[in-house]
């Protein structure tokens, strides 16, 4: 049978830790559909494009080749794994997310993934637009400290100069963007099993997942 099991939800509720390893578990593919908004995001910064340009927004998503490989990301064969998870990356794939030009453009490579079944895909708009069809979807959710505190405890690492306040800031920001954008904007359905994790432990919540896919 083909199984797609989409995963939705706002930035730092844990989507990639839990779908990754709800992935190995089960021997099905994962997909981290906001590494490809942020390979867009990147190439974009990188030739300087302008994000009310679409034309040049046009123009990269047909030249684009994003590669994905478990963690491994490339673009056009460039590793940007590392590049991607800054904090000023994330800003700006929620900018261009907003875009329809680019979520147009990342469709195909994420609803041709599903066709092929055997799938965790996590991001924003997995049960809604990209596989509405799914008989298994997840709205992933955490307490807006929580969720800050764990992309914060993920960002440090990569940048000493981050602090908790401004993570706090910038993911009300992406909050309020990726879910009142006219296209395709976060939205829990009720069609969607609700998980809070705000206070439960990652194998708890891989748990809970496959409790119900067993139903
Ligand atoms: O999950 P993330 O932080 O890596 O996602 C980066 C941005 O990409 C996020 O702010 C919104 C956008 N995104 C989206 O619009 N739709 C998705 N399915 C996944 C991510």
């Amino acid at each position: 049978m083909k199984t797609v099991i989409t995963i939705d939800g706002p930035s730092g509720a844990g989507k990639g830790t839990i779908a990754r390893l709800l992935a190995k578990k089960l021997g099905y593919r994962y997909l981290d559909t906001g590494a490809l908004y942020r390979a867009v995001a990147w190439k974009a910064g990188q030739e300087k494009i302008s994000l009310d340009n679409e034309d040049a927004l046009k123009k990269l998503l047909n030249d684009i080749a994003i590669g994905f490989n478990g963690d491994k990301i490339t673009v056009n064969d460039i590793d940007v794994s590392r590049e991607i998870r800054t904090a000023e990356i994330g800003e700006l794939s929620s900018q261009v997310s907003a875009m329809p030009v680019v979520r147009k453009g990342l469709f195909a490579i994420q609803r041709n993934m599903c066709l092929q079944g055997k799938v965790v895909i996590e991001g924003r708009d997995t049960g809604t637009a990209i596989f509405p069809e799914s008989a298994n979807k997840f709205y992933l959710d955490a307490g807006i400290e929580e969720r800050a505190r764990r992309r914060y405890e993920e960002l440090k690492l990569k940048d000493s100069g981050i602090t908790l306040e401004a993570t706090i800031e910038d993911i009300k920001k992406r909050d309020t963007r990726d879910s009142t954008r006219e296209n395709s904007p976060l939205t829990r359905t009720d069609d969607m099993i609700y998980i809070d994790s705000t206070n439960m432990g990652i194998d708890e919540v891989v748990e809970k997942i496959l409790e119900h896919l067993k139903k």
